[in-house]
């Protein structure tokens, strides 16, 4: 009997956070990075633990709690709900939440603290230096140099004291040996290029206490009780204290083999340099990946709470919900480069790829195996080239995204599934279902099989990141959780689909002098007449202005009027002639995130044929209407005069939805 193979694991951690700081959009990025990134091995059958926390000792919060007139442990009961508030909101379920004030991560530190310093790597010595309270540690001359400080700086201060010395210097050959023979341990490349350039400096000893006379908001050093850890000897801990409490070595074993630290590459050289030579000293292995993200911008300019330039999520998630931003967050950085934030990418993003791409092609789908079907999901039939080709392309799809996940492209991820969607659309405008439903049933039914299981795979592979939706994706389709697998042609037949909802509503970005024309009320002023007919009738230039009073157009509205009037392009999917008139076109047109039927009078000028596939004008917000027992619900737009119409559409390609203004 062959032994069974463990099941593969994965441990993912986030820094622990600084408690006194209000999570801004940087913070939201790499807890959400975790936990997409947990989802995605949790959906290739890994077992996985993800951990998160808060940093709670040290200056900054001492500093911040004495400004409170509170104790530095009532601040950080304060503020630890908040955190764990944002990420339960996010949707964000750790396995652990670590408080560095917590009475199990404290015995681990003293523990390790004891133990290195029974091998002779602790010796104290006098220290002067200048402190970074913001950066909580000692700066070079170079650094004062480079961040262009002076003496004089309130942001540094000089200090002379006895403290305790970690031997970090004994490690310098081993640490280049393991990051060279070790390609995956810092990632991305230029990361690992950095902390190999630092390291051609030779590496000094760490100054790992406080004394309390200065500062008393740590962890007692079991070998003087009148210091206390340096806060960054303490956080780094939490990455396997947790464990070790939990189960001891054992567990910890469990899970370290195959752990992956992300961080900012903010505290690179603490991870790459302090954390690893602290583990070797106290007789751990290292930790198999260190992965440095770039930086959330705001303007070109990096994001803090001491520049006020911070993006909230909080904010953002109300306005746009928790899935969309989610998403945007992880489509839109390229993992180790920075990327600068805007409200209108954002915006663009949920429009083109969600609402546009992936919603609006389900919406499409749904209602036609409604009409067609009574919802439910046919069988997948003979298949044909295009069909054989889906399938070839879902199963590369499949591999794309492992292996890019793997290698942390999940930008690149997510925009091999949204090609996978949008080959669906094509496949959709090829085949044209809404054609053969009217002679062909079997094949119609083998198209929108098709179509809905590129959906369920597009749903497995979007759960790590719009986690939300797809259990209301998955609620439309009438499928269990137990669907969403990394493997073609498993939709079941027979299935019975629920009533169609529109998943992403489109979204719309205005600018701030945009508000102020659609929302500010503008003054009428009386306009001088011969000025009117050019602005309000479509009359060819140089016609006399009569011809426009005449035909009404001296009545002037005012923007805020016109504003009423939601005119959106549509795309026609459908059309068809109503039968026992001359007169009627019923239309099925694609309104970017939803479609409707509109039944339209221009049947005399134009064939079904000639509609299908174009893009037109529609007023979106007109009233329902029944047009032979046929309801309506919109209108198109068309010019016409006694001899000539024309339905008007556009000049340049733009989406299905698009306001026109
Ligand atoms: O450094 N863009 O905590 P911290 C992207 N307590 N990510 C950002 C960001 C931005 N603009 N700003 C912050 C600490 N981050 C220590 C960690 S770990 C043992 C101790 C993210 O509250 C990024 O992950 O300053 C960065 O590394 C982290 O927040 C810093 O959080
Ligand atoms: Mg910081």
């Amino acid at each position: 009997m062959t032994e069974p193979t463990p099941p593969s694991r994965f441990y993912v951690t986030t820094p622990i956070y600084y408690v006194n700081d209000e999570a801004h959009i940087g913070h939201a990025y790499t807890t959400t990075l975790a936990d997409v990134l947990r989802g995605y091995h949790r959906i290739m059958g890994e077992e996985t633990f993800f951990l998160t926390g808060l940093d709670e000792h040290g200056q900054k919060v001492q500093q911040a709690a004495d400004k409170l007139g509170i104790t530095p442990q009532e601040h950080c009961d304060r503020m630890a709900p908040r955190f764990q508030a944002l990420w339960e909101k996010m949707g964000i379920v750790p396995d652990d939440f670590v408080r560095t004030t917590e009475p199990r991560h404290k015995a681990i530190v003293t523990d390790i603290l004891q133990r290195i310093w029974d091998k002779g790597l602790i010796y104290d010595a006098t220290y002067e230096g200048w402190y970074e309270v913001s950066e909580e540690r000692f700066l070079t001359d170079k650094e004062i140099e480079e961040k262009g400080y002076t003496k004089d700086s309130p942001e540094i201060s000089f200090i002379k004291e006895k403290n305790y010395f970690f031997k970090m210097s004994a490690y310098q050959d081993w640490l280049i040996e393991h990051i060279q023979s070790h390609p995956d341990f810092i990632r991305p490349e230029s990361r690992k290029n950095e902390i190999l350039g630092f390291l051609r400096q030779p590496l000094g000893d760490l100054c790992i206490s406080r004394p309390k006379s200065r500062l008393s908001w740590g962890i007692e050093l079991p070998f003087d009780k009148d210091y206390v850890t340096y806060v960054w000897f303490d956080a780094l801990i939490n990455y396997i204290s947790v464990h070790l409490d939990r189960g001891g070595e054992a567990e910890l074993q469990k899970w370290w083999p195959n752990s992956l630290h992300l961080i900012g590459k903010d505290i690179l050289t603490t991870h790459c340099v302090y954390w690893t030579t602290m583990l070797q000293a106290a007789g751990y292995t290292q930790p198999k990946t260190i992965l440095a993200h770039g930086w959330w911008l705001l303007d070109s300019a990096k994001m803090s709470k001491s520049k006020g330039n911070v993006v909230k999520p909080l904010d953002l998630m109300d306005k746009y919900g928790v899935d969309a931003f989610r998403y945007f967050l992880i489509r839109d950085m390229t993992l180790g480069l920075d990327s600068n934030f805007s409200e209108k990418a954002l915006v663009e993003r949920i429009n083109s790829d969600l609402a546009n791409d992936f919603g609006n092609l389900l919406n499409r789908t749904l209602n036609l195996l409604k009409r067609n079907f009574e919802g439910v999901i046919p069988s997948p039939g003979e298949k044909g080239e295009l069909e054989i080709e889906l399938e070839t392309l879902g199963q590369q799809t499949i591999a794309n995204v492992k292996a890019l996940v793997l290698d942390f492209k999940l930008h690149a991820a997510l925009e091999d599934t949204l090609q996978l969607v949008r080959r669906a659309n094509k496949y959709m405008e090829q085949t044209a279902p809404w054609k053969t439903a009217k002679t062909d049933l079997p094949r119609t039914g083998t198209i929108l099989w098709h179509v809905l299981e590129i959906f369920r795979l597009a749903a497995a592979l979007l759960a790590p990141v719009i986690p939300g939706k797809i259990a209301d994706l998955l609620d439309q389709l009438g499928l269990e959780p137990s669907a969403l697998k990394l493997e073609w042609g498993i939709l079941p037949p027979g299935t019975q689909t629920h009533e169609p909802r529109v998943l992403f509503p489109r979204q719309e970005f205005k600018t701030e002098e945009e508000k102020m024309l659609t929302e500010s009320p503008i003054e009428t002023t009386p306009t001088p007449p011969a000025a009117t007919p050019a602005a309000t009738n479509p009359s060819p230039a140089g016609s006399p202005a009569v011809n426009a009073e005449e035909n009404g157009a001296n009545l002037l509205i005012g923007i805020e009027d016109f504003a009423k009037v939601e005119l959106r392009v549509a795309q026609i999917q459908e059309a068809e002639r109503v039968p026992k008139t001359d007169k009627l076109m019923r239309l099925i047109v694609d309104l970017g995130g939803e479609t409707r039927q509109i039944v339209a009078g221009i049947a005399a000028f134009y064939s079904p044929e000639q509609l299908l596939g174009k893009k037109v004008i529609v007023v979106a917000n007109l009233k329902p209407a029944k047009l032979r027992g046929l309801e309506s619900r919109g209108m198109l737009l068309a010019a016409k005069n006694e001899t000539q119409f024309s339905i008007l559409t556009l000049l340049d390609d733009v989406a299905p939805g698009a306001r026109v203004s």
